[in-house]
C-alpha cells in the first residue's frame, strides 16, 4: 500500500480513499518535495511551466538528424497510435529500435543522450545528472502525426483535451524536426498551472472520486479561471520544448488534412516522486 501511495501511479481507483483526500495527499507532497529542492532563482521553465529553445542545434546538426529521422521510417515498421476521439494518427518509432541499428543512426542517439539533454533533465528534476538513470526512466521516440480517421468514442480520454499527464513532476522534451503551426498538432500549455493553485486541487480532489479513470481532464471553460492565458507553442523547425506536464496543464493541437508534424519525443519521470 504505501509503495504504491509514493509510487508514479497516476491515480488509485479507490473512490473512498480518494474521497478522503488520499490523491490529494499525493499531490501536495509532491510539490512540497519539490518546492524543498527549489532554488530561489528560478529559470523560465520552473516559474511558467515551460521554456522554448529556437534553433537549438547548428544548421549542420540539425540536418543530419532530419535524414536520419527520415531513415528510420523507411527502415522500420512504425507503432501506430489513434487519438479516436479527434482522429488524430501517430507513427512513432522508439529509440529501442534505432539502438538496434545504431550505426545507422549516430546523429540521433549522440542528440539523444547528449550533454545538453541530460542538463535540461537535470535542471528540471533536480537530479544530478549521473543519478537521472537510478532515480527514473526516460522515454524517447520519434514520432510523425497527422490526420486519420476521427471515431467517435466520447469515453475515450484524448491528449487533446487539456489535461496533466499525472500527479508528479514529469520532464517533457519536444523538439520539432518540421515547422508546426495552427493546423499541425502544436504543443499547447496553460501558463503557470505547474504552479499549486487551490482550484485545480479541488477540481482534481473531486476527479479523483467521480473518475478515477487515469489523469485529470480540464474543460477550457474551468481553465478560463484558472489560468490568465494559454500559450499555443507554433515554432519553426529545429526549436526544442521543454515542459512540465505532470504539474502543468497542456494538451496536444489539432491536426488538420494534409499536415504532417514531425517531432522526437522525450519523457523523463521519478519512479519515486514522493522521495527527495
Ligand atoms: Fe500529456
Amino acid at each position: 500500500m504505501l509503495k504504491t501511495l509514493v509510487s508514479h501511479k497516476k491515480i488509485f481507483k479507490n473512490r473512498f480513499l480518494n474521497f478522503l483526500g488520499l490523491q490529494v495527499y499525493r499531490i501536495l507532497g509532491a510539490q512540497l518535495i519539490h518546492s524543498i529542492k527549489l532554488k530561489k532563482n528560478q529559470n523560465n521553465l520552473q516559474k511558467n511551466g515551460f521554456d522554448i529553445y529556437e534553433n537549438f542545434l547548428s544548421k549542420d546538426k540539425f540536418a543530419s538528424i532530419t535524414k536520419e529521422f527520415n531513415k528510420a521510417y523507411k527502415e522500420f515498421s512504425p507503432i501506430q497510435d489513434n487519438d479516436l476521439a479527434y482522429g488524430t494518427k501517430i507513427e512513432s518509432v522508439p529509440i529501442e529500435y534505432l539502438k538496434e541499428k545504431k550505426k545507422k543512426f549516430p546523429n540521433l542517439l549522440k542528440f539523444l543522450e547528449s550533454k545538453e539533454i541530460f542538463d535540461l533533465v537535470s535542471d528540471h528534476e533536480l537530479i544530478s545528472k549521473d543519478r537521472l538513470s537510478k532515480r527514473g526512466t526516460f522515454k524517447v521516440r520519434l514520432e510523425k502525426t497527422f490526420q486519420g480517421k476521427n471515431i467517435k468514442n466520447n469515453k475515450y480520454r484524448s491528449n487533446s483535451d487539456p489535461h496533466k499527464d499525472t500527479y508528479h513532476k514529469v520532464t517533457k522534451i519536444i523538439y520539432y524536426i518540421t515547422d508546426v503551426n495552427q493546423d499541425s498538432a502544436p504543443f499547447t500549455f496553460f501558463n503557470q498551472t505547474n504552479r499549486l493553485n487551490f482550484k485545480i486541487l479541488l477540481k482534481e480532489w473531486i476527479k479523483s472520486f467521480t473518475e478515477p479513470n487515469g489523469a485529470p481532464r480540464f474543460s477550457e471553460k474551468f481553465l478560463k479561471n484558472v489560468s490568465s492565458k494559454k500559450t499555443t507553442l507554433t515554432c519553426k523547425k529545429n526549436t526544442l520544448i521543454i515542459a512540465d506536464t505532470g504539474y502543468g496543464i497542456h494538451n496536444r493541437g489539432l491536426i488538420k488534412k494534409n499536415n504532417i508534424r514531425k517531432t522526437i519525443w522525450i519523457e523523463y519521470r521519478n519512479s519515486l516522486p514522493l522521495i527527495p
